[in-house]
């Protein structure tokens, strides 16, 4: 009998890829992934430590999951209970302290390591079951395996091939962070710049398309800043890497990538965009703020004018690019000017989705420490002022959309019988009456619906050999 593994997955595109990497890493041991939490052998919380209450949400779902342990225990059964990510990362030691009983905390950089501590846990487990302490069967004070190193060694290295599926895909080619904005836990969680080999990501890459990926994610908390080692030895930027794969994978029809930093989108990058069609004309690019006082106190190193530069030669190499961003209201000190040079900044360049926060001071970040902190209720305020705005901007761009014919991937069944779920290059869900054989593929789709975050359209006449949708240039679908 297989063993039944569920993976809570909070935060970001990252925490999904380590999620999927960490249930391949347990498959040889025998665990299938369960979307039954209730009756998992082994429970993994990978957690987000960047906003709010991160850690209180993982000690309150850390005491569910051990009385649902303590009610499998009833049956004979039992559990194994991990933490892994950045709050594990950031507070592994108050996670120990805290709940005795816990099996494993490891941080993101660590679990390669987790067959092995899986089995550690295993033994552990059994030995105190059957030797019943005076406290019930659960031990008091911490047995559990602690791992939040940040080793020599590179997990990448270590990771059994990925036995993701489906028509896209995440792959991660970087990750950590050495900018330092002061309001960011991320250089902390997750450590320094690092940048996998182009050989091993290529290797992936190719893995995954041959699994039926026909659009690859490409990940890092700051991916245009990659600078892995190349074939020939030299140092490649994200731009040769894209090239690389749009041409060296047969089969990959759309590249992505995410969180890119406005520092570092060079002039090689930008030309990619106009020069290689697999590049979808869709990029995130988190500004912040639009006030350069504020971004100088971000340590952003760069002004709004800037980006806006940025901005302007993106649309010139690509000029139906769209954009997307992260917008931060309520950093410390932000005055109502500096709201409104951020609103400016926004109707000036006009985004087809945004997500948008209020500041939430970091435990031992330069930030938190600041005085001045904006009151809640302003930035409730300037929150609610922002999202109408990126809301009504997000509207546009879809309605814009109706009456084009889009090349749309197709991913998974949609809500109704009958109907598929894709994305458009810009990243809008689209759904269309199509048989489940254009599951993978790349139909033009002529937009006929504008739902509220959705479109809905049908096939036309005007479809390219199976699999091998490489489309014109559309026209651009935001004035
Ligand atoms: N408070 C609010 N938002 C934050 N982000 C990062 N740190 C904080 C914080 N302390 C936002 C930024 C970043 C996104 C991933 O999360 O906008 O781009
Ligand atoms: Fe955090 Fe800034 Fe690094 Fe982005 S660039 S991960 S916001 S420190």
């Amino acid at each position: 009998m297989g063993k039944k593994l569920f993976i809570k997955t909070y935060g970001c595109q990252m925490n999904v890829y380590d999620s999927a990497r960490m249930a391949d890493l347990l498959a040889p041991l025998g665990y299938g992934l369960t979307e039954d939490q209730s009756d998992a052998d082994m429970v993994i919380l990978n957690t987000c430590h960047i906003r709010e209450k991160a850690a209180d949400k993982t000690f309150s779902e850390l005491g569910r999951l051990r009385a649902q342990r303590h009610e499998r225990q009833q049956a004979g059964k039992d559990t194994i209970i991990a933490v892994a990510g950045c709050v594990a990362q950031a507070e592994g030691a108050e996670i120990m302290r805290r709940v005795p009983d816990i099996d494993i905390v490891l941080g993101p950089q660590t679990y390669h390591r987790l067959p092995e501590m899986v089995a550690r846990a295993t033994r552990a487990r059994a030995q105190k079951l059957m030797q019943p302490s005076a406290f019930g069967g659960e031990r008091k004070f911490g047995a559990g395996i602690l791992d939040t190193d940040f080793p020599p060694e590179s997990k990448f290295d270590f990771l059994p091939e990925t036995t993701t599926e489906g028509s896209t895909a995440f792959l991660a080619i970087q990750e950590g962070c050495d900018k330092f904005c002061t309001f960011c836990v991320v250089p902390y969680t997750r450590g320094a710049e690092f940048s996998r080999p182009v050989a091993q990501i290529a290797a992936e890459a190719r893995h995954l398309v041959a699994r039926g990926a026909r659009e690859i994610t490409l990940l890092g908390q700051n991916v245009n800043a990659y600078h892995g080692e190349g074939p020939d030895g030299a140092t490649w930027s994200l731009a040769r890497l894209v090239r690389y794969l749009a041409d060296e994978v047969p089969d990959l029809l759309r590249i992505r990538y995410t969180t890119s930093h406005p520092r570092d989108m060079d002039d090689a990058l930008i030309a990619a965009h106009g020069e290689l069609p697999q590049l979808m004309p869709f990029l995130h690019l988190p500004v912040q703020s639009g006030s350069d006082r504020i971004l100088a106190e971000m340590n952003r190193q760069h002004t709004a004018d800037h980006f806006r530069r940025i901005v302007d030669r993106l649309r010139k190499a690509r000029p139906d690019l769209a954009l997307s961003s992260d917008f931060i209201v309520g950093f410390p000190g932000e005055s109502d000017a500096d709201h409104r040079a951020t609103l400016r900044l926004i109707e000036e360049i006009g985004f087809a989705q945004s997500f948008s926060f209020k500041y939430s001071a970091r435990p031992g970040t330069p930030a938190a420490m600041l005085e001045k902190q904006v009151p809640v209720a302003v930035m409730d305020a300037r929150l609610q002022e922002m999202q109408a705005l990126l809301e009504s901007q997000l509207m546009a761009f879809n309605r814009a959309t109706v009456g084009k014919r889009v090349p749309v991937l197709f991913e998974r069944a949609g809500k109704r019988p009958g109907q598929l779920t894709g994305k458009s290059p810009w990243l809008q869900p689209v759904h269309a009456n199509l048989s489940a054989d254009c599951l993978g593929r790349e139909i033009e789709i002529e937009i006929t619906e504008l739902g509220h975050y959705s479109l809905g359209g049908q096939p036309t006449d005007h479809q390219p050999a199976a699999g091998h949708a490489v489309f014109d240039q559309p026209e651009r679908a935001i004035a």
